[in-house]
């Protein structure tokens, strides 16, 4: 039989563009040369043919060209608000099958405040929040100090660091005023969760109907099979409890070698199930597809009560992605990881 075309498009860290005075964590979100080895070689000894091709406008006569099945997309786009979904855009006027999930979702989910506005739709634990869209904005008297700062369309924790946490007005705009000229986007304010950081990876589709509303009878079936749920995975914040006390840019980035993953995390059965159906709720009312990563904080000061912080539709395939590590600790190594989400996308789209 003949071996399955994929084209693996990325956007490459080398590649991007660069101009004087561009923050440093500008690119943090795009890929390493290293990551697309990896996904190139877990293709190829999957049996499977695989060709890099920097996602860009080029993919338009270049794609025709290779004839992919299917192509793996990592394309986290370089600018505009809905940058995860250009090429995704650019597959579906082509007619070509990518993994992972659609334009809509893409675009949604790279939108935290648009994310949580579906969150509190459907009565899905998201800490309540304020967007400024502009820095003297008065604030919702409705919402309680410590709060916390960051940008609405970032990813990587950029932007975030120990001076997100802010426990008066006077700082509040003051780091308002920062994301919003650092970033060019609206702030995005919540409360502060101040407790465990947890995040939960899967693989897989959900059977039945995506884009229905959260039953409310809690006696109902929680819909969730089709999903592989990988181990929660918690990153030890505690020796950085004075200098971080968030997952932040520096933790992400210069630090991230050295971090304690804890996967599985040591939570008991019903804190799993829980974050799992929750998880699996993000990622129905989201309209996910083939793989996602939902971020959450634990509430100490609630009984460790689950907060979900946002989805990624997008989680990084490198060798100290947060996905990778949940894989490691179930036994799936990065490349069969890889793998699996191909699969996954060939299935959906009946090419297996
Ligand atoms: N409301 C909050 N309360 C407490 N900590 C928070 C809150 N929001 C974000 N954080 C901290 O900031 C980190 C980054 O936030 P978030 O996951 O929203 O951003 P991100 O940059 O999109 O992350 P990713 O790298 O997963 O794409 C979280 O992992 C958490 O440590
Ligand atoms: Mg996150």
């Amino acid at each position: 039989m003949k071996k399955k075309r994929v084209a693996l498009l990325a956007n490459l860290k080398v590649n991007a563009p660069h101009w004087e005075g561009m923050p440093e964590d500008q690119w943090d979100d795009l890929d390493s040369e290293k990551t697309i080895n990896i996904i190139l070689q877990a293709m190829r000894n999957g049996g499977y043919d695989c060709e890099f091709f920097e996602g860009n406008f080029n993919i338009i006569d270049t794609l025709p060209k290779y004839k992919p099945d299917i192509c793996f997309n990592i394309c986290e786009g370089y600018y505009g608000d809905s940058r995860e979904a250009h090429i995704p855009a650019i597959l579906e006027m082509l007619r070509i099958p990518y993994t992972g999930s659609r334009v809509l979702t893409l675009a949604l989910a790279l939108d935290k405040p648009m994310t949580k506005r579906i969150l509190d739709f459907h009565e899905l634990p998201t800490p309540p929040f304020q967007t400024f869209e502009r820095v003297d904005e008065p604030l919702d008297p409705t919402l309680r100090f410590p709060l916390f700062v960051k940008p609405s369309r970032e990813g990587t924790s950029m932007g975030v660091s120990l001076k997100s946490v802010v426990n008066t007005k006077e700082e509040l705009y003051e780091q308002v005023g920062h994301i919003m000229n650092r970033y060019n986007q609206p702030a995005l304010v919540e409360e502060y969760i101040e407790g465990r950081e947890v995040t939960v990876g899967m693989v897989g589709n959900l059977h039945g109907p995506i884009a229905r509303r959260i039953p409310h009878d809690e006696n109902l079936p929680r819909i969730q099979s089709g999903l592989r749920f990988l181990p929660p995975m918690e990153v030890d914040l505690k020796p950085y409890l004075l200098t971080d006390a968030v997952y932040s840019n520096r933790l992400k980035v210069a630090l991230a070698a050295d971090l304690n993953y804890v996967c599985p995390a040591p939570l008991d059965d019903d804190m799993v199930d829980e974050l799992n159906w929750l998880a699996a709720a993000v990622f129905r009312v989201l309209g996910t597809l083939d793989v996602a990563r939902v971020d959450f904080r634990l509430d100490v000061k609630d009984n460790w009560k689950p907060y979900i912080l946002e989805i990624n539709p997008l989680p990084g395939l490198s060798g100290v992605s947060d996905l990778v590590i949940a894989a490691h600790a179930d036994g799936i190594s990065n490349e069969e990881l890889v793998v699996m989400i191909l699969e996954t996308a060939l299935e959906r789209n009946n090419l297996k």
